[in-house]
């Protein structure tokens, strides 16, 4: 392929969140998040695993800066632990906590990177899920002080917020599948949590325009899954409908039309009772518009119809093709249809690619190297991808590649490496990967 080249003022950057890299999870007053109850607790996370240190970068970002800055990276995206601000949740805020951002707000500019913050990447505070977590209305206003208060310390420098980090995964994989934190498996507790989520993301992104930071943009991060029927037989189409319904139009239909889809509310409201919409909640959640999109890509989900008692009668298929660690499909076309798809049924305004990467099996260092020829492809692929869409018409402004380092990787703990930069967890080295250095001259070249 002859030379691509993006837009001028593409954000080159990658992203991280709180509890898979910072560690400290004792120093200077932070509570117990919802993450280290769930990883001290035998048996549900791989290994035993817990991020009691992971990459300690909470006390090593400076040294973490440094290497982004030598890559060249012009934006990093990380998110705030919720319990280093209020270790209750809500009450009494805990000033160290509130200097250690300011601090890696302010390193990250003298570095002339750009930070963008999520406000929630699955840390709630241990205090809150004692009175219920998500399923607790209540926490989505305790969610909007909080975020009010990160505004206040922070809007000043930080121009960009996400409010949230993937409410599927939030809803369904910690309350549904009980893979992650909090761990439980009721359906119906997962989709009232799903509206519930959705409500503290408008408060929220109230909050902001009421925070008198003009000058800044607030949006959400969904991750969303571009959907591929097995066969063109109907019943595989409305397995396909059913699937994009529940994994993108559910969260995609209120944040840009203020609805919910009107084939999945049936479904879960004859099903599970839920969500529990109180009246003026959906005009709350259709006045306050997102100014961009956030999407985190990893694959793409291929299904048929499956047994009618399943939760969706939905069944995945695994085509024939090349496979990551975690068991996804590499498939850069997905990101192609999945951006014009969004482009053009959501008029989507300015959106990030605000996740993408791969873990693959071999990386280690040797003579100082870590050769991830395979993560390099995969992220050239998809940059490729994402080329395309904007040759065709979409307004993407930036990709943060997931992730800047190898890191806790939830119910995976540190089996799988995602990181651009390889993290020797016994010593805490960090050693740029091949893809790293390519990614440099990606920046610098802006293509390649
Ligand atoms: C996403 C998460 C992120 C990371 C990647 C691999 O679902 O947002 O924290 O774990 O998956």
């Amino acid at each position: 392929m002859s030379k691509i080249t993006f837009p001028r003022d593409f954000i080159w950057g990658s992203a991280t969140a709180s509890y898979q890299v910072e560690g400290a999870v004792n120093q200077d007053g932070r509570g117990e998040s919802i993450w280290d109850r769930f990883s001290h607790t035998p048996g549900k996370v791989l290994n035993g695993d817990t991020g009691d240190v992971a990459c300690d970068h909470y006390n090593r970002y400076k040294e973490d800066i440094r290497l982004m800055k030598e890559l060249g990276l012009k934006g990093y995206r990380f998110s705030i632990a919720w319990p280093r601000i209020y270790p209750q949740g809500k009450g009494q805020v805990n000033q160290k906590g509130m200097d250690f951002y300011n601090s890696l707000v302010d390193e990250l500019l003298k570095a002339g990177i750009e930070p963008i913050v999520t406000l929630y990447h699955w840390d709630l505070p241990q205090a809150l899920q004692d009175i219920g977590g998500w399923d607790n209305r209540d926490v989505a206003d305790y969610f909007a002080e909080y975020a009010f208060k990160m505004y206040n310390a922070l809007g000043d420098r930080v121009k960009k917020w996400i409010t949230h980090n993937e409410p599927w995964v939030v809803a369904f994989v910690g309350n549904a599948f009980g893979q992650h934190a909090p761990g439980y498996k009721d359906y119906a507790l997962a989709v009232r949590i799903t509206h519930h989520l959705l409500l503290s993301h408008a408060k929220a992104v109230q909050a902001y325009r009421q925070s008198g930071n003009d000058d800044g943009q607030i949006g959400i991060t969904l991750n969303l899954t571009p959907v591929y029927p097995a066969s063109d037989s109907p019943e595989d189409s409305e397995a396909v409908k059913f699937q994009d319904g529940f994994h993108n139009r559910w969260f995609l239909d209120p944040v840009f039309k203020g609805t919910y889809p009107e084939d999945m509310l049936t479904f879960y409201q004859e099903k599970y009772n839920a969500p529990m919409i109180r009246p003026g909640d959906m005009e709350l959640i259709a006045n306050n518009p997102v100014d961009f999109l956030g999407i985190n890509y990893y694959t793409r989900s291929v299904v048929k119809k499956g047994k009618k008692d399943s939760f969706d009668s939905v069944e995945y298929v695994r085509p024939e093709g090349k496979y990551t660690e975690m068991g996804w499909e590499v498939y850069p076309q997905g990101l192609y249809d999945l951006l014009m798809r969004v482009h053009r049924d959501y008029n989507a305004p300015n959106i990030y690619i605000t996740e993408n990467g791969a873990a693959f099996k071999d990386d280690k260092v040797v003579d100082g190297m870590v050769d991830d020829q395979d993560r390099l492809d995969y992220l050239k692929s998809h940059f490729e991808a994402a080329y395309r869409a904007i040759q065709d018409g979409v307004n993407l402004k930036g990709y943060y590649v997931w992730s800047f380092m190898d890191n806790f990787e939830w119910a995976y703990g540190y089996s799988k490496r995602f990181g651009i930069v390889y993290v020797d967890y016994e010593t805490l080295k960090r050693t740029p990967k091949k893809s790293a250095l390519w990614y440099r001259d990606v920046i610098i070249e802006n293509g390649f």
